[in-house]
């Protein structure tokens, strides 16, 4: 099966909606009426601007970011149907057995996948993604969880997320399907995924040393690049703190600019600018509000010129390349 994505196919949306602002705070009160609601309506933007792979994973609101899109299910039995469901896990909270920890054993994963598709009371998940590395993760046990899993056709597809290439390298090794897609975090706020290609050997790259081949191994793979933060959670687009450093200030103003120049919104230019580059990069956004998943609608028709692009990222950095 195909990772039906607008890298296979152009007709589709390159966007992907992060659900991880949904289902009210991140505590045990009960999933209310006004978060459905909420859910609701940024499906109803999603899909209008053409998006149909959803972005979940089991602990976003502790749960309830799942649930409201059960209760959506439940109330429009046919919008299933009309999207693709990602989900993590792997992730835990601290309990009686130990602190907040990352478990990718085989009992973990099948059990957080049941309990994940009774809140999204769907019979199966199109993507599954491995949340975070874990240290004790033996591909074996990650491949028989897998193999349980795709055979009773509750997974589809299998993925990850925050791993680099030597992360990559042995799991891909072990499993027998392949993995379709690597969410990280890349932005104009975060560049140093950037910055490993254009500063080698130069010492402005100590931080992104440890993305290493990460981007070029994931492209040989087919494994597909989602950026997880896409929106520099809304910082170059009216949303930056009065205390911002100027590098953010100067890039918004930037920013705003090119918006005017492409006729479009701020965030859509900061889409565009991932858009760009050649990894075929699939930003996931989560902004929650209509008017905002709307206002990034347009950052596929959005052409930056080599000069803007560069104009962005140099400016971003706050300071010149080597
Ligand atoms: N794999 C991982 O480890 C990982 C980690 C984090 C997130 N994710 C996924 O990636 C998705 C996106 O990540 P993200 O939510 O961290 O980043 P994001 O899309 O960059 O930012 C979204 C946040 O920024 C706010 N925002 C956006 N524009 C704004 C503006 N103009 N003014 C004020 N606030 C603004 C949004 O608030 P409003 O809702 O009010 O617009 C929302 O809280 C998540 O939903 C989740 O699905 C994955």
């Amino acid at each position: 099966m195909t990772y039906p994505s607008a890298t296979s196919d152009p007709t589709l949306s390159r966007l992907i909606y992060g659900c991880m602002g949904l289902g009210g705070g991140w505590n045990h009160d009960p999933l209310r009426t006004e978060d459905v609601a909420k859910a609701r309506a940024a499906v109803e933007a999603a899909l209008e601007i053409g998006i149909e792979l959803f972005d979940h994973a089991n602990i976003y609101t502790l749960g309830k970011a799942e649930q409201c899109f059960g209760e959506l299910f439940k109330q429009q039995p046919g919008l299933r149907q009309r999207m693709r469901l990602q989900t993590k896990c792997g992730i835990r909270f601290a309990d009686a057995d130990g602190p907040k920890r990352y478990d990718l054993s085989a009992a973990h994963i099948v059990e957080a996948v049941h309990a994940s598709l009774r809140r999204l009371h769907t019979d199966y998940i199109d993507v599954l993604m491995l949340h975070r590395p874990d240290p004790l993760m033996e591909p074996d046990e990650v491949n028989n969880a897998w193999r349980l899993l795709f055979g009773a056709g509750k997974v589809r597809q299998l993925g990850v997320s925050n791993m680099h290439a030597g992360q990559l390298r042995p799991l891909v090794a072990r499993l027998e399907t392949p993995l379709v897609a690597n969410q990280l975090e890349m932005s104009l706020l975060k560049t140093a995924w950037l910055d490993a290609d254009t500063c080698f050997n130069d010492a402005q790259a100590q931080q992104s040393l440890v993305w290493g081949d990460t981007l070029a191994y994931c492209q040989s793979q087919n494994i597909a690049l989602q950026a997880w933060g896409a929106l520099a959670r809304g910082w170059y687009s009216g949303g930056a703190p009065d205390d911002a450093p100027a590098p953010v200030m100067a890039t918004s103003q930037l920013v705003r600019e090119l918006a005017h120049l492409h006729a479009v919104a701020p965030e859509s230019i900061v889409l565009a600018w991932l858009l760009k580059h050649p990894a075929r990069i699939e930003p996931v956004i989560g902004t929650a509000n209509p008017a905002r998943i709307r206002a990034c609608g347009d950052a596929g028709r959005v052409v930056l010129t080599r000069g803007q692009w560069y104009a962005l990222y140099q400016s971003a950095r706050g300071r010149d390349l080597p």
